[in-house]
C-alpha cells in the first residue's frame, strides 16, 4: 500500500497535526519523519485538546502504530513524561509506540547550548524554541551524537555514556561561559528515562517496510514547515532538520518510489513564530486580528507569532519542492468576519517580478508583495448547509489553487476533528 506524506508548507503552525488525526482514522502506521520537541501538535478530539510535542498524532486512534523516526531528535525525559500525560488521559498506548535506533538523543546540555547561542546573537536571534534542537543537530552531522539504539546497552554502559558525554560537554559549556549540568542528577534523570523508552526501541525502518509489504496504510508526518527548512527554508531563520519531503526518506527511511500521495498544509493565511523573512506580514491591526481570532500563540512556547496574508509565491514555490499532490487548506474559518481578504500573488523585486520565493535572503528582503484583493464572506464559513462553503469563501480557495498551481482537497474550518470538508 502506498504511502500518504504530511507535510508543512509555511512556516510550521500550519494545522499538520489535525490533518493526520484525520487521515490516521484509515491508517495502520504513523511515521513521524523530522524534528523534536520543538514542535507542537495540537489535537482538539470530541471535545478534548491534546499537544503532542514528540508522539505522532495518530496515537489517538486505538488501531494505529506510531513510529518516531529515523530522522529525529528526541529527549528522553520528554518523551517519558508525554507519553505518561497521554496514558493519564485514558489512552492505551501499548505496544504502538515505537521508537528508531537512529533517532538522536537530546541533552539537557543541548538546551543549554541552544540557549547560549541565541544569547550570543544579540539582538537578532533566531529566535528557538529552546529545545536544544540545533545543537543535537550539531552532533549528529559531527558525528558525535548518541543514538537511541545506544540506550540499549547494558544499563551500566548506559551510564557510563551519559557521564563521559555530559562532563566533555560541561567543558564546552564552561569554556562558553553557559551552566554546566550537574551530572550525577541529570544521568539519574535520564538514566530512569532511558528505562522506560527502551522497550519501544527498534530499528523502525524493518517495521515500515514489512508493513509495506503487507499492504497497509502509512502516512508520514512532518514536523515544522519547509520554510523553516534548513535546505530549502529562509536560512540562516530555519531549523536544522529536513522539514520538507526530503527529510522522510533520508530520515525515517520511507523508500522515495511508496510515497504516492503528498497532502501539503497550508494555513488560510500565513504565521511564523521567531525571526526571520516573512514577505506578507501584517505588524498592524489586520495581523492582531488574525492572532486573536486563529488563536495563534506558539503550542510549545506560547510565543505570540506573527501574522499576515496568503503568500502565494512561496506557496508556489514549496509545492513545487514537495511535488504536493493535494493541499489541506486549515483555518479557514478565521477569516470569517474579513471583509477583504488579500492574496499575495507575485513579489516585485526592483524591476523584476519574481515567480519563485528566492534562496538569497537579502533578495527576499527587497521583495515587495503583490496583492491581488478579494471579497470577504462575512458569515460562517462551516454554515453553508449541505456541507457548502459560502460562494466567496470558494472563490478564495479557487483563486489560491490558481496562484500555487495545485488543487485544494480538504478545508478544515474549525479546531474539532470533524469540523472538515473535502472537495
Ligand atoms: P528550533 O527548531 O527550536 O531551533 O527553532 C528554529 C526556528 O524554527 C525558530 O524560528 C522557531 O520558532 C521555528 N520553529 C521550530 N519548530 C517550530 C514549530 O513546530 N512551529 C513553528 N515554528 C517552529
Amino acid at each position: 500500500m502506498p504511502v500518504t506524506l504530511i507535510v508543512g508548507c509555511q512556516w510550521g503552525d500550519e494545522g499538520k497535526a489535525k490533518i493526520v488525526d484525520l487521515l490516521a482514522e484509515k491508517a495502520d502506521l504513523v511515521v513521524r519523519y523530522a524534528g523534536g520537541a520543538n514542535a507542537g501538535h495540537t489535537v482538539v478530539a470530541d471535545g478534548r485538546r491534546f499537544a503532542f510535542h514528540l508522539v505522532p498524532s495518530g496515537i489517538l486512534y486505538p488501531h494505529v502504530t506510531c513510529i518516531l523516526g529515523g530522522g529525529m531528535v528526541i529527549d528522553p525525559v520528554a518523551l517519558a513524561s508525554e507519553i505518561e500525560s497521554v496514558v493519564e488521559k485514558g489512552v492505551d498506548v501499548a505496544g504502538r509506540i515505537l521508537v528508531s535506533e537512529q533517532a538522536h538523543v537530546v541533552f539537557p546540555y543541548h538546551m543549554e547550548m541552544d540557549r547560549g547561542a541565541e544569547r550570543r546573537l544579540g539582538s537578532s536571534p533566531i529566535g528557538t524554541t529552546g529545545k536544544g534542537i540545533t545543537p543535537a543537530y550539531t552532533d549528529k552531522v559531527s558525528r558525535t551524537g548518541v543514538r537511541m539504539g545506544d540506550l540499549l546497552k547494558p544499563r551500566r554502559e548506559v551510564i557510563e555514556l551519559f557521564t563521559d558525554k555530559i562532563q566533555e560537554n560541561n567543558r564546552t559549556l564552561k569554556r562558553l561561559g553557559l551552566t554546566p549540568v550537574p551530572v550525577k542528577r541529570t544521568v539519574e534523570v535520564l538514566e530512569r528515562a532511558a528505562a522506560k523508552i527502551a522497550p519501544l526501541i527498534t530499528d523502525t525502518r524493518v517495521v515500515l517496510w514489512s508493513a509495506l509489504d503487507n499492504g497497509k496504510t502509512v502516512l508520514g508526518e512532518g514536523a515544522q514547515g519547509s520554510l523553516l527548512d534548513i535546505d530549502h527554508g529562509t536560512y540562516p531563520y530555519v531549523t536544522s532538520s529536513s522539514a520538507s519531503v526530503g527529510g522522510a526518506i533520508a530520515g525515517a527511511g520511507i523508500p522515495a518510489s511508496s510515497i504516492e500521495r503528498v497532502i501539503g498544509i497550508f494555513k488560510a493565511y500565513c504565521t511564523r513564530v521567531g525571526n526571520g523573512p516573512f514577505p506578507t506580514e501584517e505588524k498592524g491591526a489586520v495581523g492582531r486580528k488574525l492572532r486573536e481570532i486563529g488563536g495563534e500563540y506558539g503550542t510549545t512556547t506560547g510565543r505570540p507569532r506573527r501574522c499576515g496574508w496568503f503568500d502565494g509565491v512561496a506557496g508556489r514555490t514549496v509545492v513545487r519542492l514537495n511535488g504536493i499532490t493535494e493541499i489541506a487548506l486549515t483555518k479557514l474559518d478565521v477569516l470569517d468576519t474579513f471583509d477583504k481578504i488579500k492574496i499575495c500573488r507575485g513579489y516585485r523585486c526592483g524591476k523584476r517580478e519574481l515567480e519563485y520565493f528566492p534562496t538569497v535572503l537579502k533578495q527576499v528582503e527587497r521583495c515587495r508583495p503583490q496583492y491581488e484583493v478579494l471579497d470577504g464572506w462575512r458569515s460562517n464559513a462551516g454554515g453553508g448547509g449541505g456541507g457548502a462553503l459560502p460562494r466567496n469563501a470558494v472563490a478564495y480557495i479557487e483563486r489560491l489553487e490558481a496562484v500555487v498551481g495545485c488543487r485544494v482537497g480538504i478545508v478544515s474550518i474549525g479546531p474539532d476533528r470533524r469540523a472538515v470538508l473535502e472537495r
